[in-house]
């Protein structure tokens, strides 16, 4: 699959539900997930290969990979963390992101099956980064303005060169 970048407006809309769940959607997991593994990222949402559906896989070191089908975060902890977040669509800049520390989400996986999930560390930030994507969200919207166009100018940058 391939993947779209900054400036492509499907990053910017709102994905609609996956219904029914299962199908074709047990293959598009899969590929999905050899994208992230090809793109040597934790985490790619459907809006990032321009599917504007409620699904993203996650795969983080020491984890499996792990598919969020329709997901929801049913609970945010009070506790704040700040951890560096990087984006395929974004490629080559990473910036500081304060995000809750932990969460509970409820989702379905590619085999049309229901669970929930507790997740901390590293694997609650890239579930939440993710999620952000079904929003049309981005994780530089989550920066200063002063940071967010530090971080826009060496993209840029980083594009030209
Ligand atoms: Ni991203």
């Amino acid at each position: 699959m391939n993947i779209v970048t900054l400036g492509d407006e499907r990053l910017r809309l709102k994905a609609e539900a996956v219904k029914p769940i299962g199908g074709e959607y047990q293959k598009i997991a899969e590929a999905m997930v050899e994208t992230l593994h090809a793109g040597k990222g934790i985490g790619l949402a459907g809006p990032q290969v321009g599917l504007l559906k409620r699904i993203f896989a996650v795969h983080v070191e020491g984890d499996i990979p792990r598919v969020f089908i329709n997901p929801s975060i049913i609970e945010t902890s009070q506790e704040q963390a700040s951890y560096e977040e990087g984006c395929l669509s974004i490629p080559g800049v990473w910036a500081e992101v304060v995000r809750p520390k932990g969460i509970k989400v409820q989702a379905w996986n590619e085999k049309g099956r229901p669970f929930t999930l507790e997740a901390g560390g590293i694997l609650a930030r890239v579930i939440l980064h993710e999620y952000d994507h079904l929003e049309g969200v981005l994780f530089i919207d989550r920066l200063s303005e002063p940071k967010r166009n530090r971080l826009l100018n060496k993209y840029e940058k980083r594009k030209r060169a």
